[in-house]
């Protein structure tokens, strides 16, 4: 049994009887677009942003893989990632079981924290959460994990601390935030779909991260379009790195559970 499936279940109807409770007239619906709460992010791309995806050779992510298996095999300063984790592909299985909880119980580790962690190991002490290594060596590691589907669990000895903070993580994305005084659950569930200026909104899916937004003409992290949301609807933007924020992706994924990674994506 997988505890984070019976997690979710658990939550479920919260959620449900949230979603009648609620409901936003200030988006329109678009017809052509997708409204299935399972439907990859990839799925609302514009077709112009869909060809581009698909094009290895002008798809501005080839040259961030590069990137990242170039700093894969850095020994300027100090052990190499592949000195000693050997081939990229071979971490495939923790990319998918980030966020995971640190020894102590008390906060989450995502991904990108983890890569900054083991980059003071390789001797790179200025990198922080947005380095742009950062950012290469986690789109290198999304990508070896396409394919694979998410299985953040509760790990065993740290139940309750892992279920308190999907209850946090939870608790945030109904918890209505900023001037537009909106919370995340009536974007991304319900209002699937629809069109909210020049961007037509997802079920908010975990599957596509870390993401070349064209906006931002780079690669960002999933802390970054979490962010970027805050300041959509004019709330106060947390720090990088805040504990919330990785509360929210362990929700987010655990609401994937089932669902494939798409690997590093396209944004408008
Ligand atoms: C000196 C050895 C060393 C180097 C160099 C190193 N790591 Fe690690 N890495 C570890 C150890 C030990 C762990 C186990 C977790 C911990 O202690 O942080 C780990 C864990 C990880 C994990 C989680 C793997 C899992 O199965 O849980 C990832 C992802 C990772 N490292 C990425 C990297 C990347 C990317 C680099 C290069 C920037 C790198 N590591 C460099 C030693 C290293
Ligand atoms: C007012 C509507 C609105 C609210 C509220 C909102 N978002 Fe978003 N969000 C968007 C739009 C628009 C996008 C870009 C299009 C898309 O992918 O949905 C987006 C994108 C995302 C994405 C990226 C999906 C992808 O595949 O690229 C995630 C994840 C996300 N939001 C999570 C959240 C979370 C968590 C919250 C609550 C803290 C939140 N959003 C609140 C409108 C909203």
């Amino acid at each position: 049994m997988k505890p984070s499936v019976a997690g979710w279940a658990k939550l479920a109807p919260i959620l449900g009887m949230l979603l009648s409770l609620l409901s936003l007239t200030c988006l329109a619906q678009s017809a052509s677009w997708p409204t299935h709460s399972q439907t990859s992010g990839n799925a609302f791309l514009p077709p112009s942003l869909k060809a581009l995806q698909a094009d290895a050779g002008s798809n501005p992510i080839s040259l961030w893989l590069d990137r990242g298996e170039l700093a894969w095999r850095d020994t300027s300063t100090g052990p190499s990632c592949a000195n000693c984790h050997g081939a990229a592909r071979s971490l495939r299985e923790a990319v998918v079981q980030h966020p995971r909880l640190s020894a102590d119980g008390q906060r989450l580790l995502n991904l990108e924290d983890q890569i900054l962690a083991c980059r003071k190991r390789s001797g790179k002490t200025n990198d922080h959460l947005e380095s742009e290594e950062v950012l290469a060596l986690s789109a290198l590691l999304h990508q070896s994990a396409q394919g694979l589907s998410w299985q953040v669990q509760a790990p065993p000895a740290q139940q309750a601390q892992w279920q308190a903070r999907l209850m946090q993580g939870t608790a945030l994305y109904t918890q209505r935030i900023g001037r537009m005084n909106l919370a995340c659950v009536h974007c991304h569930d319900q209002n699937i779909g629809k069109q909210m200026r020049a961007d037509v909104i997802s079920p908010a899916h975990p599957g596509g991260f870390p993401i070349y937004r064209m906006s931002w003409q780079g690669m960002g992290s999933i802390d970054r379009r979490l962010r970027a949301c805050y300041s959509g609807v004019q709330a106060v933007m947390p720090p990088v790195g805040d504990l919330a924020l990785r509360d929210l992706e362990l929700f987010l994924k655990v609401r994937a559970s089932g669902l494939v990674l798409d690997g590093p994506s396209i944004r408008r």
